[in-house]
């Protein structure tokens, strides 16, 4: 899976779900870094992504929301284990819609987390894969980001703005040596989404994670989860107004 050579692999929400899938996936023979909230209790996840065939599995202390925190983080990571191979941004929250509506600091907060600090790392981690001229970003967009709908639009909104940064970003990096996955899955029936009706085209965070691994290896700039998502965004573009308006979620 590993073909940039050795060097970390960085998981940034280092108890996500859909994060830990993938880094299982990533494992064998590498170096991983989770890198969470409350490291020291990462016993479980550790385990896994070890049982998955990680020659060392570390863990850093990381809030996304402290972004000053985020320069120091990538350059101690290089410092420590080399020029970062692969760093998955698969920290994020839902937050509650209906508080958002009514509490402006609870939409920032969402807005803060699933957009200003996404830029920020990612911007970070480009600048330390440049310079060493090669490396995989992987960004998590939603299905919510393609056309927002008002039933989320705070999250929707942050994952709009994330898609379009990422988008730029990888034509920024186009001819650099490094490269930039954006996945866009629909609902995952896991932990983000407990309590909530799947929606259709539903995934689960171990095929998230394995679509992912193969368009990484395969290089791709974009992959819809499950792929008949992406013909589906297209035709939701074209709904008019009063009808999108009502949609669900
Ligand atoms: N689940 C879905 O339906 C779905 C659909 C489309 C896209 N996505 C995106 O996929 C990515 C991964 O989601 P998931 O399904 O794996 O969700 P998850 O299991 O809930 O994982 C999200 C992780 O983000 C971490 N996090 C939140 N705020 C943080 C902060 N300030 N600093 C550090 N870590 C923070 C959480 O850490 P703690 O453990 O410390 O709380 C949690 O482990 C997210 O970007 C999500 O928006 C998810």
């Amino acid at each position: 899976m590993d073909d940039t050579g050795a060097g970390p692999v960085l998981i940034l929400g280092g108890r996500s779900e859909i994060g830990i899938e993938l880094a299982r996936l990533l494992a064998p023979g590498a170096t991983v870094v989770l890198a969470a909230r409350k490291a020291d209790q990462l016993d479980e996840q550790v385990a896994a992504v070890k049982a998955a065939g990680a020659q060392t599995v570390r863990t850093v202390e990381f809030d996304a929301d402290d972004l000053a925190s985020h320069g120091p983080l990538v350059d101690s990571v290089v410092a420590e284990h080399g020029p970062i191979t692969t760093a998955v941004l698969a920290f994020g929250i839902l937050g509650d819609q209906a508080r958002a509506e009514a509490d402006a600091a609870h939409a920032v907060a969402i807005v803060h987390t699933d957009y200003l600090a996404q830029v920020s790392m990612l911007t970070y981690l480009a600048a330390a894969m440049r310079q060493a001229e090669k490396g995989r970003l992987v960004v998590f967009s939603s299905i919510a980001g393609a056309r927002v709908r008002r039933a989320n639009y705070v999250y929707g909104s942050a994952k709009a703005g994330l898609d379009g940064f990422a988008s730029g970003l990888a034509d920024a990096l186009h001819g650099t040596g490094v490269k930039l996955l954006i996945v866009r899955p629909g609902f995952v029936i896991g932990r983000m989404t407990q309590g909530m009706d799947p929606a259709p085209l539903s995934s689960t965070p171990a095929q998230v994670a394995g679509a992912t691994a193969r368009a990484l290896a395969k290089g791709r700039r974009t992959v819809w989860i499950p792929w008949a998502l992406g013909p589906a965004a297209a035709v939701m573009r074209l709904l008019p107004q009063f009808v999108w308006r009502r949609m669900p979620r």
